[in-house]
């Protein structure tokens, strides 16, 4: 019989009831430790318990001090800060700076860091080559994900990661650079000549710029446009282990450097299931057409046929906080824009979801692809870039991730266990015997 009394109050006490043996383990920060598990074996020859948890849905694989989310109370903050507060006081350059080096900058690092990120947002002559060297209907994350790989062979120094200021270097170059790639496969798939940057703009208006000047002298955003996209690339800065900040990591744990890293990242940005959704809403709410058309839409999600895009989260069970910004960012937007139609369908759709058995017993609630979809079409993006503004504005969030990961002693190279179900131990037989 177990002494409970005896037993530590931050502990499990495990029985495994193939060999009738007890285990304590540590409970720490409300995880056990998994590695722990592996003393419990029935022989000398088991490798021990280990768990399976595929797509990490309760495994911690890190310590983090960069983003917090409580899903159940639609909470988001970065670094402490609540994303509410920041959206509407902060700059996208102003919270980079707050991820990466994990407090807000005084007057002067703010200056000095918005310079280093201006002066580096030309890229090389070459990358302007390669990227015209792309099929003319490529699709823009494609461009981006090899465009930000490729920037390792410019930058091979970029591979000193145990250096401090080099990886300061890569992490501004990255913010800087994202935005000249980005607008460049826009253009590119546009069929238009490539804009320089513009270094006297700030940063939205820099990309803005590049996206949209033609024989104009000098491009001039409007104020309202450039503060929605700046909201909307805050929205999108981080959001703790998400799928691509986690093959940042997984990458970046091999101590590869930080351009391969966040290469990967754009590749799991791209998928339907996480950035790409934005996307795939627009296709979604086009292909319903009108309002008359919801019902039947919503029958099929339930019947399984589809998935309602831009619903649903991992980890809000509860609004997302960054869907309620964003709805307030298309009404500034829409003003200048006019009203984009579909909206009228995304809020009808919302509404009936909202109040549906099948929707409310699965806590499915908007998230922030939702109705960023609808901003970036009234901006005159096409549906292929909207993930690629999903990328640069989660580029600050990756590289404070990758570089928490870099000075985290606890981290190792990520090499997940498997549970092996094929076959063992079978007798090759050569080709031309098998065929004979
Ligand atoms: N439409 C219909 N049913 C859904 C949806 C949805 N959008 N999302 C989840 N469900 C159902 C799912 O079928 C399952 O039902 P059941 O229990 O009967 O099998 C239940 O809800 C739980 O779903 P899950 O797939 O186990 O949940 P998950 O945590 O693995 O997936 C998700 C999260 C975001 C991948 C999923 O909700 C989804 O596919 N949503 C649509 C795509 C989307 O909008 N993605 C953007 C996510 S937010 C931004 C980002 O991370 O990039």
């Amino acid at each position: 019989m177990t002494d409970v009394a005896a037993k530590p109050t931050d502990s499990l006490t495990v029985r495994d009831n193939r060999t009738g043996q007890e285990y304590d383990i540590a409970i720490t920060d409300n995880t056990i430790a998994a590695k722990d598990l592996g003393q419990i074996r029935v022989g000398e020859d088991d490798p021990g318990l280990a768990t399976y948890d595929p797509g990490f849905v309760n495994t911690a694989s890190c310590r983090s001090a960069v983003t917090f989310i409580d899903g159940d109370k639609g909470i988001l903050e970065y670094r402490g800060y609540p994303i509410e507060q920041l959206a509407e006081k902060s700059t996208f350059l102003e919270v980079a700076y707050l991820l990466i080096h994990g407090e807000l900058p005084t007057k002067e690092q703010y200056e000095n860091w918005v310079h280093e990120i201006t002066y580096h947002t030309f890229v090389h002559e070459n990358v302007k080559e390669f990227v015209q060297g792309f099929r003319y209907d490529a699709h823009p994350m494609g461009m981006l994900m090899a465009s930000v790989g490729a920037l390792s062979t410019f930058y091979p120094e970029a591979v000193n990661i145990a250096d401090a200021d080099n990886r300061h270097m890569q992490m501004v170059r990255m913010i800087a650079k994202m935005p000249t790639l980005g607008a460049w496969s826009f253009r590119h798939a546009q069929g238009k000549p490539f804009v320089y940057p513009d270094n006297d703009l700030s940063y939205t208006e820099n990309f803005l710029s590049m996206l949209f000047k033609m024989s104009e002298s000098k491009y001039v955003a409007d104020p309202r446009i450039a503060k929605a996209l700046d909201v909307l690339l805050i929205l999108h800065a981080d959001h703790e282990q998400n799928c691509s900040t986690n093959a940042v990591r997984s990458v970046g744990s091999s101590q590869v450097d930080p351009y391969s890293a966040v290469a990967a990242g754009v590749g799991a940005l791209f998928g339907p299931l996480h950035g790409g959704a934005n996307e795939a809403v627009l296709r979604m709410l086009k292909r319903i057409g009108s309002k008359e058309n919801i019902p039947a839409f919503i029958e099929g999600v339930k019947n399984g046929d589809e998935r309602l895009m831009g619903f649903g989260h991992r980890v809000y069970k509860n609004y997302d906080p960054r869907a309620k910004l964003i709805k307030k960012a298309c009404d500034d937007v829409f003003e200048v824009t006019g009203v984009n139609p579909l909206l009228e369908i995304a809020q009808e759709l919302e509404k009936i979801a909202l109040e549906d058995e099948y929707f409310v017993k699965r806590r499915l609630y908007p998230n922030v692809d939702f109705y960023s979809g609808l901003i970036y079409e009234a901006l005159q993006f096409p549906p292929e870039m909207f993930t690629v503004l999903f990328a640069i504005g989660r580029t600050p969030g990756w590289l404070a991730q990758w570089n928490e990961l870099i000075t985290d002693k606890e981290q190792k190279i990520a090499r997940p266990k498997q549970i092996y179900t094929g076959d063992r131990e079978l007798t090759f037989v050569p080709a031309e015997e098998r065929w004979a």
